[in-house]
This record gives structure tokens, sequence and C-alpha cells, in this order.
């Protein structure tokens, strides 16, 4: 198959939620056919899908409407009324306790004139109240209070049709919180599948669960957001030339990295949501923070998830949960690439940490984190370099219009008998094609809002 370039007339523009009364007109949406860009069978990939405007707000109304996306961990709301803002896609959001002490998602956003309820990053509140005119709403969303209230028309104004809008399901996984606008998304467990016995390697080493540490680092990179998603997915592969002086500072020798790390058989999953995640298999895998691989019992840790997860998942390797998530297993870096145009994304990364680990485990642990993956980490930077460099020249026409090799490993999926799901060699691309695959598959699928407003 070959890949053909985008069509050159789009009428449509981005699709919103449906707005009470107020009807779109139709042809008001997302219309540009994929199959042409995206051929994960024979690991072709167009470069516009990384550079286009209108293929981004596609993206935004198939892509992130749809899709089950991460909000921040459990451990950042303690009590009623503690609050942290995000951003799923591009809409901001309020995740908050309500007094029942249930997690809910609000787009924040007021429904008065549209201003950002609220700006801070966290805090606790008994009302998230705009700052614009100063409507109020409580931990539930209602809209309880509404400066002036006396001028609206009370036979038309009816208070409790105005509260915010809230996503359609919100669910937790090892201490995990995602959610989703998408009323008819599958549960979450079910959307994970497989995934979830790699993501245990990493979110279930310890009976008492994980928290996070040391706030959210966050910080804006050149590169449009699939470039990072699709990296931790798929790819180790880039390790040995991309990270070479890191690895070669970290190595033992100096000379150059762990055989563990570099040389080792290793395999890499896949599955049809998207989800990817690949790790080197190593009887002598082991955390690389000293305090960390002395905190852990590995007996003890072979009892709780198997041999398999021990010497793979457990400590190195890298992941992606579809669409945005990404998690790094050796220093417990969770992080989400949130979109920002076609060209930007920002990174917000966490360090996870078993809640049994003590004050010195978790510093160390922290630490290591942000000398190896925080904003200037000696691995990160070079991510953000390849990402940013990639980006940078992806929109002259000669460089748009040449497909992308993905095709690394093709053939090689099996059930190796081991690793549950499809699972391929360690340099692969399977999860790449099959990242791209389900990318393009919900790009070409109207979504639940599409087929209610057509209704
Ligand atoms: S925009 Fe929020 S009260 Fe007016
Ligand atoms: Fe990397």
């Amino acid at each position: 198959m070959t890949i053909t370039q985008l069509p050159s007339t789009h009428e449509g523009e981005r699709q919103l939620f449906p707005t009470g009364d107020l009807c779109r007109p139709a042809g008001y949406g997302p219309d540009i056919d994929v199959s042409g860009l995206v051929d994960s069978r024979n690991g072709l990939v167009d470069r516009s899908i990384f550079t286009d405007r209108r293929l981004y707000d596609q993206e935004q109304a198939r892509v992130f409407a749809t899709s089950w996306l991460f909000l921040g961990h459990v451990d950042q709301l303690q009590k009623a009324g503690d609050f942290f803002t995000t951003y799923m896609g591009e809409d901001p959001v309020i995740v908050t306790k309500d007094k029942s002490g249930r997690i809910r998602a609000f787009l924040n956003s007021c429904r008065h004139r549209g201003a950002r309820v609220l700006r801070a990053d966290y805090g606790t509140t008994r009302a998230f109240t705009c700052t614009y005119h100063g409507w109020s709403y409580d931990l539930e969303g209602k809209l309880i209070s509404v400066p002036n209230e006396d001028g609206y028309p009370a036979e038309s104004w009816d208070r409790s049709e105005w509260g915010l809008q809230e996503v359609a399901q919100l669910d937790t996984v090892l201490g995990l919180i995602f959610a989703t606008w998408n009323p008819k998304a599958i549960p979450l467990d079910e959307q994970l599948g497989d995934m979830k016995y790699y993501m245990e390697a990493f979110l279930d080493r310890d009976s008492e669960g994980t928290t996070v540490v040391g706030g959210i680092t966050k910080w804006v990179l050149k590169g449009n957001w699939k470039l990072a998603a699709e990296q931790f997915g798929t790819d180790w592969y880039h390790v040995n030339m991309s990270h070479a002086s890191a690895l070669m500072v970290l190595s033992p020798t100096g000379k150059g990295p762990k055989a563990e790390i570099a040389n080792t058989p290793g395999r890499q999953f896949s599955d049809e949501h998207g989800n990817g995640t690949g790790f080197p298999t190593h009887p002598k895998s082991r955390f690389d923070a000293l305090p960390v691989h002395q905190h852990y019992d590995y007996q003890a840790l072979t009892e709780r998830l198997g041999e398999a997860r021990v010497h793979g998942p457990l400590t190195t390797g890298h992941a992606t949960v579809f669409p945005n998530f990404s998690y790094l297993p050796v220093n417990g870096s969770i992080r989400v690439w949130h979109p920002k145009g076609p060209d930007e994304m920002e990174v917000w990364t966490w360090t996870v940490l078993d809640k049994s680990m003590s004050e010195e485990v978790r510093t160390a642990q922290r630490l290591y984190n942000l000398r190896t993956f925080g904003p200037s980490g000696i691995f990160e930077q070079d991510d953000g370099e390849n990402w940013s460099e990639i980006q940078a020249i992806s929109h002259g026409w000669r460089t748009n219009t040449i497909p992308l090799n993905y095709q690394m490993g093709m053939g090689s999926e099996t059930d190796d008998g081991v690793y549950p799901g499809s699972t391929s060699a360690l340099y692969s691309d399977a999860a790449g094609r099959r990242f791209y695959g389900r990318w393009a598959e919900l790009m070409n699928t109207p979504a639940w809002h599409e087929e209610e407003q057509s209704r």
C-alpha cells in the first residue's frame, strides 16, 4: 500500500459537545479519512499526522474525546474539597473529592462566559468560584450561587441546568485516576486488558500501594505529543545511540552501559487498544539507585509478581497507555504528554513510590528520577532533543511527503508463553504500529458525540 496525501479541502472545524438547545449545522465536524496516512500493517506513517492542524483538531474530537485519559494519582486528593487541575486533551479539568469521598472531574470552564473557573494547580476548597463574575459551583459541580440572580428571567432560568460539565466515566487502577468524556467507552479494566499485568510490575510491588512525592514537574517541548507517546510505547531501539553518553556516565566501569540494559534479550508487548511496553529480560535486572535496590527483597517480589516480571518489566523498560500516559519503572516516573497544538506538547511528570519506602529511599528515587528524567535530566534531554528536532524539520514539502518507517520486527509478534498477550522482540516497532493503528481507527470512526448530534 502506498501512502497518499491529505485531501486538499476540508470543510469541518472543531467538534464540540452538544450545546443544549443550540444545534450545529451538518458537516460541522471532523471529516478527514486517514486511511492513506497510516498503514499499520506495512509499517508506514505519513509525516503530516505530526504537523497538520486539521488532523490535530480531528484528534481532539475523535481520539481525546473518546479515550480513557490519565488525570493524576489518588494520593493527590486526601480529603473532601482537595482538588487539582489538569487537561484532557486541550480541555482543562478540575479533579476533586466530593463530600462523600467520591473522585469527580469537571470541565474547568465556567458555564456563564467560559472563563477558567479554577486557576490554581491544586488546593482545598468548599466551592469553585469563577473569578470573572462570581458564579460558584459546589464539589458536586452544581451551580450554587449567582451574584445578582434576581436579574435573570424567573420563568426561563433554571440554575440546576448550568452546573459544570462532568466527565462521563471516571475510574482508578493501581492508584492512578483515569476519566473519559465518552459514555460508551469500554470499562477501563477492559481497555487495559493484558497491559495491567505489566503495570502491576511497577505499581503493585507493595501491598500498601503507591504514593507520589515532590509535586508535578511541568515543561514545554517543541514536538508533537505522539512522538513522545509512541517512543515510550515502542522504542528501546534508540537507547544505546541517543543515550550513549548518559549510559557511559552511569556505567560502573565508566566504559559503557550495563549488559542488562544494552545487550540482553527482551520483549515488547502491544495490543489492539494501542497500549505498549518494552523491557530487557535479565536475571540481574535491578534498580539503578542503590538505596532503592537495597530496599527491595527480590525473593519476596518474585513470590508476589513471579520471576518473569522481576527479571523484566519490574525494573527497566518503558510503557505507554494509549493515548498519552507513559511511565518508566526504573525511576518511578509517570508522565502525561499534553497536546498543545500540532507542534508542541507539555510534559507533566510525577515520581511514584511504594508507600512502605523510608524517607531516605524516597529521596533517593526522587532525585534519581530528576537527574535522569527531570526536565534537565541526562536522559530526558536526549529524548526531547530528538522530538523537537524531528518537529523542527517536519514542515518542509519534501520532508513532509516521505513516509516514515515502522517496519522493525514486522511479523515477529507472537504469544511467547511467558509474557501475556502479543509480544515481539525488544527491538521492534510492533507497539508503534499498533499505536498508530489504533489512532487511525479512532480518527476514522465517528465519535459518540457526533452520533448524538446526528440524531
Ligand atoms: S464567566 Fe464565570 S461567572 Fe462569568
Ligand atoms: Fe529515551
